[in-house]
């Protein structure tokens, strides 16, 4: 029976009360910012199929990355298009990348701002895959050594924390050994853990031009289907030395964030990927949606379900909104 002692509605009769008594608060201080940097000067071309963000060249990327650190954003996700492609991906571990250069020249003009390095070969390889191929399939401990070079060149050019986003086996473990036989054992690891084979990732490889010219990645990311399986993922990359956990895309995964966080004792990130904002500013543009009260109950659910730190391209609005 209806008992009349008891009336949850008590603690939402206003906005202050509502305040007093929420679970979970987003902060500006929880976001990463995703940058992507081009080749060129004075470069800034809108992505098509993700509204306000930007192919930037180096020194547009710099301006960007100091409003992003006056607004209170504590750091950003450098992702690159190189000048040239190959088997191997060689571009990816040029100091004269895009890349390289703009973690070292926003490391010079805002200092305090984090930097993170996505290691991956996709944008770099001719054929868009992950990894060095043996055939048509990525050989794993071949690529290993590639991504060492990839990770200790970010390092090099400045980057503070380095994230591993091709889900070779073992990746975590090589990184670690090649950032401290460098000297970068300050350099942190944060690993794409549980990042499955996704639909959602479509805008990115066209804002990164990184889509595989055949196949998919199937045998690399995870199956949406599994979720033990990411338990194990983030096993093994935690005892290989990761220092905070990321699980990708987060809005259709955040069963999956929410049994990591009860499992690990490191930091949880979530990766909230360019399908996800696509779709909501496609019917945010259409006036379907209130985009402004939808980001908000989207990432405040991320941080709910268990997410210490949220990378989206939302970022920059939210700090204004915030
Ligand atoms: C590189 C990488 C991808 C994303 C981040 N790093 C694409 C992919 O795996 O195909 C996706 C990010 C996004 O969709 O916003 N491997």
């Amino acid at each position: 029976m209806f008992n009349k002692i008891i009336r949850p509605r008590r603690l939402r009769i206003s906005e202050n009360m509502r305040a007093l008594v929420r679970e979970t608060n987003l902060s500006v201080k929880d976001f990463v910012y995703p940058i992507f940097v081009v080749p060129g000067k004075n470069i800034r071309e809108e992505i098509p199929s993700m509204p306000n963000c930007y192919h930037l060249s180096v020194d547009n990327a710099v301006e960007l990355a100091k409003k992003i650190s006056a607004l209170g954003i504590p750091a950003v996700e450098i992702f690159g298009l190189p000048e040239y492609k190959d088997e191997t991906g060689s571009a990816a571990w040029n100091m004269n990348s895009p890349v390289q250069r703009a973690i070292s020249e926003i490391k010079k003009a805002v200092p305090e701002l984090l930097i993170v390095g996505d290691v991956c070969l996709c944008q770099y390889t001719s054929h868009g895959h992950c990894g060095k191929l043996c055939g048509n399939y990525v050989d794993n401990d071949e690529t290993l050594k590639l991504l060492q070079k990839v990770a200790v060149s970010q390092a090099e050019a400045g980057a503070d924390i380095i994230a591993p986003s091709d889900m070779m086996d073992g990746r975590i473990a090589a990184i670690r050994e090649a950032l401290d036989e460098n000297n970068f054992s300050n350099v942190v690891i944060m690993s794409y853990a549980v990042k499955y084979a996704s639909g959602f990732y479509g805008p990115f490889r066209d804002a990164a031009n990184s889509a595989p010219q055949f196949g998919d990645r199937k045998q690399y990311q995870m199956d949406c289907a599994n979720s033990r399986e990411a338990l194990k993922e983030v096993a093994l990359d935690i005892s290989e030395g990761a220092d905070i956990i990321m699980v990708k895309p987060a809005l259709a995964y955040l069963d999956i964030v929410s049994k990591v966080r009860a499992e690990i004792n490191n930091p949880v990130a979530v990766y909230n990927v360019s399908g996800e904002y696509a779709m909501v500013k496609a019917a945010a543009l259409n006036g379907w949606i209130d985009e402004k009260r939808i980001v908000l109950e989207s990432l405040t659910a991320m941080k709910r379900a268990g997410a210490d730190i949220i990378i989206t391209y939302h970022a920059l609005d939210v700090a204004n909104w915030l």
